[in-house]
């Protein structure tokens, strides 16, 4: 669908599969019935670093090579740091872009985004809720008990998004819930999350009103569900701040103080271009986001690392030795600050994400104006979609990329000195760069070091011979195993 002749932002777009009148490459993509990465990864060693797909009526200009990538986030960032137009349906649940993850690169956007970092990642926040993380995990190492001795096996992802679910949730209205209604949240929000997946009438409005009118009707459905269930928490949290931490003010069980809980901070924020402040539908706008964003990611980073622990008992008994060289044999358990000490850990999560990043794109990105890319014009109106699994994956960049050795990351590896923010250079970018990149990162790969010390220390993992370990991957908004992975678990003594 590239043309090379006319004039104006769409006469040098970068080169693509020839599509089909008005359609473009739409249908040649859904009769392939896989997932769009798949997709990508063929046109890519047609079409090379950078091409285009015409998806009906949105341009898709795909970013695959790490040079173009860090040109494009870091060198010249603030250029390809906005969002793409967002469909019907997702504006439903973003409230016309009230979020973090969807707003255009702006005052709104910044100053969302600001408060986030200073209220829920900034280091004293991190550190003042210590506690509920504390709470989180004795509750996960309980139910993994409870497992193994009901089934004989854990699941390791359905444990994992709990814990973590639970973790953000109490991180965003400072309220223990009880398991029921945090398994409620994590189900309706799911939906959300495969609601707004990218579906035909987004890129054929013109052709298919009528879908449209359905998936738009079934999107407020699920929207009335999400404020039924999120927007109690959101009042109650309020009643709690107002009458200044009162226990007697709420039926939850406020366990933060008053200031501590992300609600706090979006009670008395007055983001530009939101003059009434934010009500009760942003604010359950702005926790969904959060609880999303940071659940799948890392329970999906957590089922692959103990993938490969199950599989090589070497690299599981060298992670063992390292936790018990760093807090002892008894003396109970790891606390946040010995994850620093523990050097083989943070290598095998780093090799963790490089084999299995769990998102392969970076949330859909746009130039903030008509823009020259790799000598292509990118247009302000198209999706600039960074394709990433790539760069991991490349054996110009990463010898013998299918294998997976955590030493990769140890002194003398060829990744030790890779900066995984991508900021001095683009080897790998599990988080993104640049302007957007994942604000939440190090609290992410807290949750991940976190559990996996834990779990390690406690237990001995092995394969459950019911149900082989299989590494087939699949997408579920992340890219996750297809069949769950099963474990044994042996408690060590
Ligand atoms: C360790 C697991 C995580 C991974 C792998 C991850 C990955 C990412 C990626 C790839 C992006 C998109 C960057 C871009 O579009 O350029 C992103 C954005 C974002 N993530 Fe994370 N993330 C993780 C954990 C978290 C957590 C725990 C939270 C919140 C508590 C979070 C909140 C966000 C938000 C709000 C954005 C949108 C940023 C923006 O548009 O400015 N993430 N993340």
């Amino acid at each position: 669908m590239s043309s090379t002749t006319g004039k104006g932002p769409r006469s040098n777009l970068p080169p693509g599969p020839p599509g089909w009148p008005i359609v473009g490459n739409l249908f040649q993509v859904i009769l392939q019935r896989r997932p769009f990465m798949y997709v990508v990864q063929d046109l890519r060693k047609e079409y090379g670093p950078i091409f285009t797909m015409q998806m009906g009526q949105r341009t898709l200009i795909i970013l695959t090579d790490a040079n173009l990538i860090h040109e494009a986030l870091v060198q010249r960032g603030a250029l390809f740091a906005s969002r793409p137009a967002e469909s019907p349906t997702r504006l439903v649940f973003s409230l016309g872009k009230c979020a973090i993850n969807s707003a255009e690169y702006g005052p709104l956007w910044r100053a969302l985004r600001k408060n986030f970092a200073a209220e829920v990642v900034g280091s004293a926040r991190v550190k003042q809720c210590g506690w509920v993380r504390k709470w989180a995990m004795e509750n996960h190492m309980g139910r993994l008990k409870e497992e193994a001795h009901e089934k004989g096996y854990v699941e390791v992802m359905s444990q994992c998004r709990l814990t973590i679910c639970s973790i953000i949730i109490c991180l965003c209205f400072g309220a223990k819930l009880s398991e029921e209604l945090i398994k409620n949240i994590e189900s309706v929000l799911k939906d959300v999350m495969l609601m707004t997946l990218p579906k035909l009438p987004d890129f054929l409005p013109v052709l298919t009103p009528l879908v449209a009118r359905g998936q738009l009707r079934r999107a407020k459905a699920l929207r009335k569900k999400q404020m039924e269930i999120l927007g109690p928490l959101v009042q109650a949290r309020k009643g709690f701040v107002e009458s200044r931490g009162s226990p007697k003010s709420s039926s939850f069980d406020m366990a933060s103080p008053v200031g501590a809980a992300y609600v706090d901070s979006l009670l008395s924020l007055d983001p530009p271009g939101r003059p009434d402040g934010l009500g009760e539908e942003e604010l359950v706008t702005l926790c969904s986001e959060v609880i999303n964003a940071g659940t799948d990611t890392s329970a999906t980073i957590i089922e692959w690392a103990l993938l490969h622990l199950v599989l090589d008992q070497k690299v599981q008994q060298k992670l063992y030795e390292e936790i018990v060289d760093v807090i002892g044999h008894n003396n109970g358990v790891v606390s946040e600050d010995d994850l620093e000490k523990m050097v083989y850990l943070n290598a095998f999560i780093k090799e963790t994400l490089r084999r299995h990043p769990p998102s392969h794109f970076l949330l859909s990105h746009a130039a903030r104006e008509d823009a020259v890319l790799g000598g292509y014009t990118i247009p302000k109106d198209a999706n600039l979609e960074i394709y990433t699994a790539w760069v991991t994956q490349d054996p110009a960049l990463w010898p013998d990329p299918e294998a997976f050795r955590p030493e990769r990351f140890l002194p003398g590896g060829e990744g030790y000195e890779v900066d995984w923010t991508g900021n001095r250079g683009v080897r790998m970018l599990p988080f993104g760069a640049g302007r957007r990149i994942c604000p939440a990162w190090s609290l992410g790969t807290l949750h991940v070091g976190l559990m996996l010390a834990r779990m390690v220390h406690a237990f001995r993992w092995v394969p459950y011979p019911g149900s082989p370990p299989d590494p087939t991957e699949t997408f579920a908004f992340t890219m996750v195993m297809k069949n769950p992975l099963k474990a044994v678990i042996f408690p060590r003594c």
